[in-house]
């Protein structure tokens, strides 16, 4: 069975094009390799035994989306990770992310809506809850305002696809909400590839501990939190991937109870900052060099998933424990820079 993974050379669509060959689908991968690399293929064959069918273009070309439906009939599903995730960019380049996070969905759901039976699955994020007013931060949540372009074209995006789901009963679509996706396939074959100075927590702890950056910034230790530290629900990426594989099967055979669904992509268990940089300290054996500076602009103080929902209905759960992450992060960490 033939399914689309657009950005699948990417963090998280690399892992799930691994998942998904493992479960003997057939993968056509998309990917413009604005924020990935074509090597990253290599990974998948050395893991998997199966080189995915790899197609170099940017969905922004609508012609392209068009030619490339018509050439894949047989398309029965579309995993769609590729868009831009920079919240600070986002602020920056406003109109980029809305042509790429949401012109490139339309076109997607143009051609999904053309066919028999559509199934299409969407990358969102925990970001659409901004801060909770409960924990865990279970799907019925209020939706936030957004506090940046990037944040609002994942809720402006669920919203184009339940409203496209409402009048088009064929397509069938699930949202899944990611919170912190981190770590690297156990292989130490794919894992992630941030360009430039990374934004996120962990990618910056392991360039730290392998002597990348000088020093770990804290943003923060007077926040209502146990050590004062933010807390963030951190998922490893391989339980991310395998949760879109069990989401496709449940849109394939049909299980879902309405044809839009939206569920939570987190462990359950919240984690300081403090801990998380514990916890590398624990699993490498290294000293972190960090400070504690003044808080970062747009954090909210603390969020996790109430993780019932997938359980219950997807009928699955996280595996890896933060350890876990944090070692394959730091595993990966090393052998991209020897
Ligand atoms: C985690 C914690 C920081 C860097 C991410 C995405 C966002 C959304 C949700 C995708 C926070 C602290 C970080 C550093 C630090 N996901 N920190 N020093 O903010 O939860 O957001 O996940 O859609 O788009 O960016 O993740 O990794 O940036 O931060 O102290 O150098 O680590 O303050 O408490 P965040 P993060």
């Amino acid at each position: 069975m033939k399914i689309l993974v657009t950005g699948g050379l990417g963090f998280i669509g690399s892992h799930t094009v691994v998942e998904l060959q493992n479960e003997g689908f057939e993968v056509v991968i998309i990917d413009n390799l604005s924020n990935s690399s074509e090597d990253v293929l290599d990974g998948i064959v050395a893991i998997t035994g199966q080189q995915p069918v790899f197609e170099k273009f940017d969905l922004r070309e609508k012609s392209k989306v068009q030619d490339f439906f018509a050439r894949h009939h047989d398309i029965e599903g579309v995993i769609h990770f590729a868009a831009s995730k920079a919240v600070g960019e986002s602020v920056e380049e406003p109109l980029l992310y809305y042509e790429n996070n949401l012109g490139v969905l339309v076109y997607m759901l143009q051609e999904l809506t053309k066919k028999d039976k559509g199934n299409f699955i969407f990358s969102s994020s925990c970001t659409v809850y901004g801060q909770a007013d409960k924990l865990p931060i279970t799907e019925d949540a209020p939706v936030k305002p957004a506090e940046s372009p990037y944040g609002n074209t994942k809720q402006v995006g669920e919203e184009i696809i339940r409203d496209t789901c409402n009048v088009n009963p064929d397509l069938s679509a699930i949202a899944l909400r990611y919170f912190n996706p981190v770590g690297a396939h156990p292989t130490v074959e794919i894992g992630e590839l941030p360009i430039g100075v990374p934004q996120n927590l962990v990618p910056f702890i392991t360039q730290t501990g392998v002597g990348l950056r000088e020093q770990l910034s804290v943003f923060g230790d007077d926040y209502p939190t146990n050590d004062g530290t933010c807390i963030r629900d951190y998922i490893h990426v391989v339980d991310v991937a395998k949760a879109h594989v069990v989401a496709l099967q449940r849109l394939l055979n049909k299980k879902n109870e309405s044809n839009y669904e939206v569920f939570n992509l987190g462990t359950g268990k919240g984690s300081s900052v403090l801990e998380v940089i514990k916890s590398f300290e624990k699993v490498s054996g290294e000293k972190l060099n960090y400070k504690i500076v003044d808080r970062r602009a747009g954090d909210v103080i603390q969020a996790y998933a109430d993780t019932q929902k997938a359980n219950n209905e997807l009928g699955w759960k996280a595996h890896s424990t933060l350890d876990d992450s944090m070692k394959s992060a730091w595993d990966w960490e090393r052998k991209i820079r020897n």
